[in-house]
């Protein structure tokens, strides 16, 4: 990786991962894009073939990080949105990887699973038959990079990620959007109520260890992968209780009552409860650092200096 394309860098994953790119490959070699015309974004609508070309062509690209997207809740109200952004983007994207030769990261999901799949140790290569809009993209856009990887030789790689859990950009409207704003109730309001029903377990993921997962993966080498779109990879499992007793611990009159959202819990509860990301362990040597103890004194740590200075 040179010179890098962030598409969708405005977003939860993207802020944090464009601060974490230009750390390692400068500030000059990271460009990062966004449907938003200002000065911290070049406009890109990923939509748009010609956006997408015209960049790559003008900042010498050769790997694009492909974030844009419409996450689960959001796009169980707007499914042809989330078609649009999710595939007929990607489908650009790959086209003008192709041309340029770029490689592509382009993320799927713990939604890229359904209630057929086996939802404890999820394996590597299982049933995909999701039952939400999201995860239709997800499996198409798993397709499709495998598609561009073998028939034109594209380096097309990505990761699986679950809930990821951050506390710099707010998420987008997703399903385990829950396991963030917990934490910024828990230090404003000392209470939280929880949309996702106790008992549903789900794959989360500290966003350090995420930003790690993305950069390793499209770092690794390729004649050590097996598999490429797209490697499960997980941190840890929980439950909204297990997630309220972890903040409990550090405040323990915190306290969570729960109004389940018909739609989110739907959606959770056709997510696998824990993957088994072996096969990225194996083939480029995925680890976590971060597990629900740790990530939760820090969460709790940075968005209290938030609150403190009036930032939240
Ligand atoms: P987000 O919703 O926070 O950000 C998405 C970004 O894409 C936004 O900045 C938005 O403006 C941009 N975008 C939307 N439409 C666009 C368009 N037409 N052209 C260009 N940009 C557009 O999402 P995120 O949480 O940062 O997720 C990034 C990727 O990671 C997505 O593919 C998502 O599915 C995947 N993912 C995220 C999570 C998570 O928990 N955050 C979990 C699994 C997978
Ligand atoms: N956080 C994402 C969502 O809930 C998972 O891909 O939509």
């Amino acid at each position: 990786m040179k010179n890098i394309l962030i598409i969708g860098a405005g977003g939860q994953i993207g802020s944090e991962l464009t601060t974490e790119l230009r750390k390692r490959y400068g500030n000059d070699n990271v460009i990062a894009a966004d449907l938003a015309n200002s000065d911290k974004f070049v406009h890109i609508d990923v939509t748009k073939y010609e956006d997408i070309k015209a960049a790559v062509k003008k900042y010498k690209i050769d790997t694009i990080y492909n974030l844009a997207a419409i996450l689960s809740a959001v796009a169980e109200m707007k499914p042809q949105l989330a078609w649009n952004v999710g595939v007929s983007g990607l489908v650009n994207v790959l086209e003008v990887a192709r041309e340029y030769h770029c490689s592509v990261f382009t993320p799927s999901s713990i939604g890229a699973f359904g209630k057929s799949t086996p939802p404890d140790n999820t394996p590597q290569d299982t049933i995909q038959r999701p039952s939400t809009m999201y995860g239709v993209t997800k499996v198409t856009g798993e397709l499709l990079s495998d598609y561009y990887h073998t028939r034109f030789g594209v380096d097309t790689r990505s990761v699986r990620f679950p809930g990821i859990i951050s506390n710099v950009t707010l998420p987008g409207g997703g399903t385990t959007d829950y396991a963030v704003e917990i934490y910024y109730e828990a230090i404003k309001n000392k209470k939280f109520t929880c949309p996702i029903a106790k008992g549903t377990f789900l794959d989360m993921m500290y966003m350090p260890d995420a930003l790690n997962a993305a950069i390793a993966v499209m770092e690794a080498d390729s004649a050590s992968l097996k598999h490429r779109n797209s490697f499960n990879v997980t941190s840890m499992s929980f439950d909204p209780e297990i997630l309220a007793n972890a903040i409990k611990k550090e405040i323990p009159e915190f306290v969570m009552n729960y109004d389940v959202e018909p739609i989110k819990q739907a959606i959770a509860e056709s997510w696998p409860n824990k993957m088994d990301d072996s096969c990225a362990r194996e083939e480029w040597d995925w680890k976590p650092t971060f597990n629900l103890e740790s990530m939760t004194k820090d969460m709790l740590k940075v968005i209290a200096e938030k609150n403190e200075k009036g930032l939240i």
